[in-house]
């Protein structure tokens, strides 16, 4: 039996540049799937979360829509790529909440690839390991998603967030000063990716980004915008100026500058809110009160339309914020799994203890 320890991710900053070819700002968090397990004849899986355990053959992996996809989608990709994997019996558990905007299924498709690579000596590189995960997504599950939250996952570091250029994949790590104190509240509002406007938007970029005939938007400037439709110019003009942001805010932390982190973290805020319409009530609600209780910055983080807020806030006193802005929050929304979550940046799926 071997036990993996697999992170959920935050983004500091870079929504919704990932599928675009632009750049992204995320971290592992220090809240985990976990999965205990050991080679079996057939897959026998328990979920403490859904307090279910389920029994399948290897080669019975069609969708079932519920929690085992996430198991038979790692299989199935897994075999058509031609590795040899056999059976497991496992149980999973972890204080990574589900359903938050804190990427818990890209988590826990990398904890199945992690402990699969473990036990059948797969020698699978974590970046492949990502992109595995993200064919996963694209299509088994069905989810047209980018590459950043798998990539975060595979590859986090302890103490630092990753500025990757999702054209390369070329990833840098940026260290996180011990005063910046990063703060996600969940708004209780659940989000699926596939019920969400996620692949209508998508879809709207991927169109625009071919009319100019750009592969990524790291190359679209403000001029070539003029070239789009009211529409297209008010989505892809939000990616254009948030991939100035990544690096903008990449610099900030670099030179220590949270002050300035923060402001570009609002500003995003509003331009997504604005005119990538990604956000809701909840989500400005929490933006606007953590501002006003003194946080440097805050801004929506994950696809948006529910799910999470970071707020960044400096030095001692972070307790006292949270429970204040949540405290706020629960009076006016009655949300039954809102949650707040002090976060640290971890390190990347990896054998428990490691
Ligand atoms: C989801 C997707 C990511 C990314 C974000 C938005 O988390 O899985 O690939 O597109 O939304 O930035």
């Amino acid at each position: 039996m071997i036990k993996i320890k697999s992170p959920g991710r935050v983004n500091l900053i870079g929504e919704h540049t990932d599928y675009t070819g632009g750049h992204v700002m995320p971290f592992a968090i220090d809240l985990d799937t976990s999965v205990k397990g050991g080679k079996n004849d057939c897959i026998d899986v328990y979920s403490k979360a859904f307090n279910k355990r389920e029994k399948f053959e290897i080669d019975e992996l069609e969708k079932e829509d519920d929690w085992t996809d996430h198991i038979k989608g790692v299989y199935s990709i897994l075999k058509e790529e031609g590795y040899d994997v056999g059976g497991i019996k496992a149980k999973f558990e972890g204080d990574l909440p589900i359903g938050s905007g804190l990427s818990a299924s890209a988590s826990f498709e990398l904890a199945v690839m992690y402990l699969l690579d473990e036990l059948y000596d797969l020698g699978i590189s974590r970046k492949e390991m990502a992109l595995l995960c993200q064919k996963v997504e694209n299509e088994y599950i069905g989810v047209s998603c980018g590459i950043m939250d798998q990539f975060s996952i595979a590859l986090g570091k302890k103490g630092k967030a990753m500025h990757i250029d999702t054209d390369t994949l070329e990833c840098e790590y940026v260290g996180i000063p011990e005063e910046l104190r990063m703060v996600v509240f969940h708004t209780g509002v659940k989000r699926e990716l596939k019920s969400s406007e996620y692949n209508d938007r998508r879809e709207e970029v991927e169109e625009a980004m071919r009319s100019l005939e750009k592969e990524s938007s790291k190359d679209v400037n403000l001029k070539d915008l003029e070239q789009l439709s009211e529409m297209e110019r008010k989505r892809l003009g939000y990616i254009v100026r948030e991939n100035d942001r990544v690096l903008e805010a990449k610099e900030a932390l670099e030179e220590d500058d949270l002050e300035k982190l923060g402001e570009i973290l609002t500003e995003a805020h509003e331009d997504i809110a604005e005119n990538y319409e990604a956000s809701c009530e909840e989500l400005d609600f929490l933006v606007e009160k953590s501002n006003e209780h003194g946080a440097l910055g805050a801004r929506l983080t994950g696809a948006g339309w529910g799910g999470a807020a970071i707020a960044l806030w400096k030095g001692e006193g972070v307790d006292d914020f949270a429970e204040q802005v949540f405290n706020d929050y629960k009076e006016n929304f009655s949300r039954e799994d809102a949650e707040y979550y002090i976060v640290k940046a971890s390190e990347g799926v990896r054998k428990a203890g490691e």
